[in-house]
């Protein structure tokens, strides 16, 4: 059984990605959706939460783990496979490495929430597998409640301007291929691509999944999915039915992370 986690619904672009590639896997997720966003808070408090969250997710029995989450993978994954004794994933290698391939003219935009821009982690990994490759990180973090609230649509004049706001220096810059270095951004997608037409979007959810399946193969199981979160039970399964594009049914329940 798969363990995935997120600050919140942007993991459900590796589990849409995991569903499709491994339709018999049991999976457990949970979204910390009481303490969204992760993003904007310090590096200690991010692993604090990292590590309740590994534990709620071992206490499941899960036999791996994927942080489905940009922040966490950026600022906690050393210190999560110090600590704790489970195959632990992240999302920024798988990233990085696409990024590196898909690129024609060496340009390549990060763009993530402030904790991961901070890091520097997607940058360093680029480096490490091809030194030529020009970067411009820029933090995006309007973008997490936006998603968390459905403004989505290309035509929605707040999540436009903003993503123009936070997209130009990427747009002058001249990029070919941006990272979407935070789990929830493939969600909103098409507003940025309406700011950056012809620019490959590289989705850290769905590539760090097709890496995890690379790496351990499928497990077998039911195909069972079970949701929890630590806050609203209904509005995530709302939101998670339509993103996930089939109904998360009864299998959504609350979790009091504190506990762990
Ligand atoms: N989905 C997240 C990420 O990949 C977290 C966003 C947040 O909680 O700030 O970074």
């Amino acid at each position: 059984m798969i363990g995935v986690f997120d600050s919140g619904m942007g993991g459900l672009t590796a589990i849409k990605q995991i569903v499709s590639m491994m339709p018999n896997e049991d999976i457990v997720y949970f979204g910390d959706t009481g303490r969204v966003p992760y993003g904007t808070r310090s590096k200690d408090t991010i692993i604090k939460y990292a590590c309740q969250d590994v534990r709620f997710l071992l206490s499941k029995k899960v036999d791996a783990i994927l942080i489905a989450c940009g922040t966490v993978s950026a600022n906690a994954l050393t210190v999560l496979r110090q600590t704790f004794d489970v195959p632990i994933y992240g999302v920024v290698e798988a990233a990085a490495e696409k990024a590196c391939e898909f690129t024609r003219n060496g340009k390549v935009g990060i763009i993530g929430t402030n904790a991961t821009v901070k890091s520097n982690a997607y940058v360093e990994h680029i480096k490490r597998i091809r030194g030529d490759i020009k970067t411009v990180s820029t933090p995006c973090p309007l973008f997490v409640p936006l998603v968390e609230n459905g403004f989505t649509d290309p035509d929605d004049q707040i999540a436009y301007l903003t993503a123009e706001k936070y997209l130009a220096d990427i747009k002058k810059f001249g990029a070919d291929t941006v990272i979407l270095g935070c789990t929830h951004y493939p969600i909103i997608a098409p507003v940025i691509s309406k700011v950056l037409p012809g620019v490959e979007l590289i989705n850290t959810g769905a590539e760090s999944a097709v890496r995890l399946f690379k790496e351990i193969g499928a497990k077998g199981g039911e195909g069972r999915v079970e949701y929890y979160v630590s806050d609203d039970v209904d509005s995530f399964k709302a939101a998670a039915s339509t993103f996930l594009e089939m109904p998360v049914g009864d299998n959504v329940f609350k979790v009091d992370i504190e506990k762990y």
